[in-house]
């Protein structure tokens, strides 16, 4: 059984949180808080899988077959109440990958795509990269929670001529679980003006109280025919470094594009151990995320009660999903870069500069909360230090 609370040792695996941090911190002796993986273990059912495989020593080429199309159609009705098909499914080492792929596939060079900003920092380059514009829906912001401003978002679409809107749901950074109304606001606007929808929902899984996740495309058959969407078990149940996620398409024509996009790059497989550990996780890691959820949402409290009772300066925007904090930091009265090197030089934790999402996470931090109590208690400790002594 995981026990949440171990510290575990990350340190000498080549691991991008932990072995990294002091190079791209540039300071010794700093708390990783940044990264989106998790500091533990996977359900032992997956670990058991990958050790089983590992010991029959043979590893050649892998292909999902029946029984995982069939595993992974389960688990997206379980627990999206979606219902697709197993050939509505390529497979792809990243979510990050497919954007990029169907960014492509989906799109015309030249073309104008949305975002909701701040957002996860690649759902700039994914666009860019390939010779097409972004367009922003800014997220409005009251202080205290992010919502949809949709008189902006058709108009945006429509000044400009989008073509795609990559959704992220839930939202990284800025924790929102959208709501049903929200996600069919978002889609009639879409399905008036003829644009597709690219929904990355890798933290689908990962949303805490009562909230609850809501594919897009499971609003209505029109918006599944607009809807391609990625989904990977990798972020839920701590697998990233193995590389296994898929994406689904449920318009006949949308698949042909992808097809050639995924197959004409040679994409169509996946690793062996990446898809051994999906299998197992989908299969047997039920029990084990309803304690992760349970673990996070103590996590927030205790960052939030703890941070809200020390200091004004820093204010947790409360998340609904994702185990990532979005910080609003502005009280500090720092310049952006002042406020990275405090965080670095001065409390001595690793956070995601909020900048990176875009110019509206200035003044905003990104804290990983999914670690023991022991490192979350540390890291918010020396954040308390710092800011008493600022
Ligand atoms: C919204 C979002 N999409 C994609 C990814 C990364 O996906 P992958 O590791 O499968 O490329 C992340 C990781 O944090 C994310 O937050």
């Amino acid at each position: 059984m995981t026990n949440f609370n171990e510290v575990i040792e990350r340190k000498g695996t080549r691991s991008v949180k932990w072995d990294f941090a002091d190079q791209l911190f540039k300071n010794d002796g700093i708390l990783p808080m940044w990264v989106a993986d998790m500091d533990f273990q996977v359900p032992d059912a997956v670990t058991n899988a990958l050790q089983d495989r590992v010991s029959h020593g043979v590893f050649g080429y892998t292909m999902p077959d029946e029984d995982v199309k069939q595993t992974i159609v389960e688990w997206v009705s379980r627990q999206y109440d979606y219902q697709i098909e197993k050939d509505w499914i390529f497979y792809s080492p990243g979510v990050v990958p497919s954007l990029h792929m169907l960014v492509q596939a989906l799109s015309e060079v030249g073309d104008h795509v949305l975002i909701q900003t701040p957002v996860y920092p690649p759902f700039y380059s994914v666009v860019k990269n390939h010779g097409r514009h972004i367009v922003k829906n800014q997220l409005d912001f009251d202080g205290e929670r992010y919502t949809i401003d949709f008189d902006d978002f058709e108009k945006q679409i429509k000044d400009n001529q989008v073509s795609l809107f990559i959704l992220c749901s839930p939202h990284n950074p800025v924790g929102r679980v959208w709501t049903k109304e929200e996600l069919q606001k978002m889609a009639d606007i879409c399905l008036k003006h003829d644009v597709t929808i690219l929904s990355d929902e890798i933290h689908a899984d990962l949303v805490l109280g009562d909230h609850k996740h809501t594919s897009i495309a499971s609003l209505s058959e029109e918006i599944d025919q607009a809807t391609v969407t990625c989904y990977s078990p990798t972020k839920t149940f701590n697998l990233a470094g193995l590389q296994a996620s898929y994406v689904t398409a449920k318009d006949k024509q949308k698949r042909k594009r992808l097809e050639r996009q995924f197959h004409g790059q040679g994409i169509n497989m996946l690793n062996t151990l990446g898809l051994t550990a999906l299998e197992a996780a989908y299969k047997d890691g039920e029990p084990w995320l309803v304690n992760l959820r349970h673990t996070l949402e103590e996590n927030v409290s205790y960052v939030r009660e703890r941070l809200h009772n020390e200091t004004d300066s820093i204010r947790v925007i409360e998340p609904e999903g994702t185990y990532l904090l979005w910080l609003d930091c502005r009280k500090l009265g720092l310049e952006h870069e002042d406020l990275k090197t405090f965080m670095q030089d001065q409390a001595k934790i690793g956070l995601n500069d909020g900048a990176s999402f875009g110019e509206e996470g200035k003044g905003f931090m990104r804290m990983n909360i999914a670690a023991p109590k022991e490192t979350i208690q540390e890291g918010v400790e020396r954040l308390i230090r710092a800011v008493q002594s600022a």
